[in-house]
C-alpha cells in the first residue's frame, strides 16, 4: 500500500516535532520544512525509527517565493502530499501595552502567521488537487485559544490567530468538495521552548486555576489530536475547530 506523506511547518522543535513524530508512528511519510539549513540533530532518527521516510527542507513561510521549492521538494520526495500541518509560528516581539505596540512587530507577527501560512496552504492545496489521492488527505492549522481569547500585551499575536482561524473555515468550504478535510486546532498553554520564558507566570496562573485540567499541555497532546484528525476518521467533520487546553477556553462562572 502506498504511504501516505505529510508536511509539518516548523517541525524540528516543539509542537511541530510532536505532530511529526505522531504522524510518523501513524504511517505517513514526513518532511520537516523549518528555518534551519539542515534537520535538528536527532530529528531523522526521531522519525525513521517508526519506519517512516525522512525529509527536510529550509524554509521560511513567511518568504512566498520560498513555498513553491518547498512542495517540489515533498513531491520530490514522495510523489504526492496528502497531510499538511500548518505549525510554523512565532509569538509576539514584545509583549506589552498595545497602545505601544509597534508596527514592524505587528507585521512580523502577520507575516509569518498569517500571511505565510495562508499561502502555503494555498500552494499545497492546489499540489493535492494536481494529483490523485492515495489516502485521507488534510490540510491541519495549529493556531491558539489566543485566535478567540483576548491578550491585550500580544494583541498582534492573538489578530494573526483570529485570522488565521478565518482562513481555516473559509479553505474548509473551498476543499469540501475535494475531500480534503481541513481542520483548525487550537492549543492553550503548552510546554514548548515558546513559553519557556513565561513559565513561571504560567506555573502561578495554573495552580491558581485557569486551566481545569490542573496541568500545563504537552506537545505530545496536540501531536495525537492532529494524527487522529489526519487519519481520515474525522472527514465529515471538516472545518472544525479543536481546543487542545484542558477546558483552558471553557466559558465559566
Ligand atoms: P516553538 O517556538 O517551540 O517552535 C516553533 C518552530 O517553528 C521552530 O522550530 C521554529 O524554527 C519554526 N519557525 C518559526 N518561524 C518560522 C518560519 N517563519 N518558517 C518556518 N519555520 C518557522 O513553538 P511551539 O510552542 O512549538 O509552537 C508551535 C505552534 O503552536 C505555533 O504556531 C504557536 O503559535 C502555536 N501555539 C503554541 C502554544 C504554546 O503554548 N506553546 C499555544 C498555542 C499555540
Amino acid at each position: 500500500m502506498t504511504r501516505p506523506s505529510a508536511i509539518i511547518t516548523g517541525g524540528a522543535r516543539g509542537i511541530g516535532l510532536a505532530c511529526a513524530e505522531a504522524l510518523a508512528e501513524a504511517g505517513f511519510d514526513i518532511l520537516v520544512a523549518d528555518l534551519a539549513e539542515k534537520p535538528a540533530d536527532g530529528l531523522p532518527e526521531k522519525i525513521v525509527k517508526h519506519g517512516a521516510e525522512f525529509a527536510h527542507a529550509r524554509c521560511d513561510i513567511a518568504d512566498l517565493a520560498s513555498h513553491a521549492a518547498l512542495v517540489e521538494a515533498a513531491i520530490n520526495a514522495f510523489g504526492h502530499v496528502d497531510c499538511l500541518v500548518n505549525n510554523a509560528g512565532v509569538g509576539a516581539v514584545v509583549r506589552g501595552d498595545l497602545l505601544e505596540l509597534k508596527p514592524d512587530n505587528f507585521d512580523r507577527a502577520l507575516a509569518i502567521n498569517l500571511r505565510g501560512t495562508l499561502f502555503l496552504s494555498q500552494a499545497v492545496a492546489k499540489a493535492m488537487l494536481a494529483t490523485p489521492a492515495v489516502s485521507a488527505r488534510s490540510i491541519i492549522t495549529i493556531t491558539s485559544v489566543s485566535a478567540a481569547m483576548a491578550s491585550p500585551e500580544r494583541a498582534d499575536y492573538c489578530i494573526s490567530k483570529a485570522g488565521l482561524s478565518m482562513w481555516v473555515k473559509n479553505l474548509a468550504l473551498r476543499l469540501a468538495a475535494e475531500d480534503i478535510g481541513v481542520f483548525e486546532v487550537r492549543p492553550g498553554i503548552i510546554r514548548t521552548d515558546m513559553t519557556s520564558g513565561v513559565s513561571a507566570k504560567y506555573d502561578a496562573l495554573i495552580d491558581g486555576g485557569l486551566v481545569p485540567a490542573k496541568r500545563w499541555g504537552e506537545a505530545a497532546d496536540v501531536g495525537a489530536v492532529v494524527a487522529a484528525l489526519a487519519s481520515g476518521k474525522f472527514g465529515f467533520s471538516t472545518g472544525s475547530v479543536i481546543d487542545v487546553d484542558g477546558a483552558l477556553s471553557v466559558p465559566r462562572l
